[in-house]
């Protein structure tokens, strides 16, 4: 059966599924099978594949159908320059979250020499600290996660991209093993609340870790306690950089300006316009 024949075929039925983007879902799935890159069937659509490539696309194609994301079924996510190896334990990372990242880039425009201490809080599978790390060659970052399987896969990520001896990774609850002082806090918390849990689409609320999205009943628990005890780790005039949900914006801020321990809080949009990150300076101890 050639290429043609096999992505029409899959996109039509995805499509039917509700998926939206059918096409590329299906492209990607069978460039996963056949070990190459899409452009390389692309652009030789009359290609054969093989019965057991057919096979194994197929069995992949259901998983998609039945709602499993596609960067769950490859095992891996492009984020920022590189891929990201992703399953089950970790979140998959959004574009969104890069604007978090050139934020913190911004914040980072120091001489070359100069070394900078970041915290990344709820690390995933790294995404946030491994794109700076890649960014600054002389950033130290630490990054935590709750889940034990989530960081083992930030290792592995960290490893992969010869990251690793600038990151240090420590497991617990928030700020609880970390006993040092940075220059800069970022984090992507979860931050869905009970009832937009609920009406998640199923690939996020059925294969997306909940511990990754839920935030409490009203989606802010995170901010709450992070804004909180953010400033016994920040040194003075040491940023904290968090990413919202697109409707969070008005609430967060009402949480960092009612905390009286940062100054210089703003409002960064994403690329669809929409509020996205809040970074908040502490206040120098007076
Ligand atoms: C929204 S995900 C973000 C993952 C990653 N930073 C990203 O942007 O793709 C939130 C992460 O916070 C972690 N998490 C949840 N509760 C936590 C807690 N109490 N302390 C530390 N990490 C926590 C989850 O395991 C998850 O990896």
């Amino acid at each position: 059966m050639p290429v043609r024949d096999i992505i029409n075929e899959a996109a039509r039925n995805f499509a039917m599924a509700g998926i939206a983007s059918p096409r590329l879902d299906a492209e990607i799935l069978l460039a996963f099978c056949l070990d190459c890159e899409r452009l390389d069937f692309l652009k030789n659509p009359s290609l054969p594949v093989a019965e057991n490539a057919l096979a194994s696309f197929q069995k992949l194609a259901e998983r998609r159908l039945k709602g499993e994301p596609v960067a769950y079924i490859t095992g891996r996510k492009e984020f920022w320059s590189f891929v990201l190896d992703v399953n089950n334990s970790v979140l998959i990372p959004r574009p969104d979250t890069e604007v978090l990242v050139e934020e913190a880039l911004i914040l980072c425009k120091k001489p070359d020499t100069v070394e900078i201490k970041i915290l990344d809080i709820g690390t995933g599978s790294g995404a946030i600290a491994l794109a700076l790390a890649s960014e600054i060659p002389l950033a130290r970052l630490t990054a935590t996660d709750i889940s034990a399987a989530a960081l083992a896969t930030a290792r592995k990520n960290a490893d992969t991209l010869k990251l690793n001896s600038q990151i240090i990774f420590l497991q617990g609850d928030l700020f609880e093993p970390v006993d040092d002082f940075f220059d800069i806090i970022v984090s992507n918390p979860p931050y869905i609340g009970e009832d937009e849990y609920e009406k998640l689409p199923v690939g996020v609320k059925n294969y997306e870790p909940p511990e990754a999205l839920q935030a409490g009943a009203d989606g802010l628990d995170f901010y709450r306690k992070i804004v909180a005890e953010a400033p016994g780790h920040l040194n003075n005039n040491g940023w904290l950089l968090l990413e919202i949900g697109s409707t969070q914006d008005a609430p967060v801020i009402d949480i960092f300006n009612a905390s009286g321990q940062y100054s210089d809080i703003s409002v960064r949009k994403d690329y669809a316009g929409l509020p996205r990150v809040i970074k908040a300076r502490r206040k120098i101890n007076g």
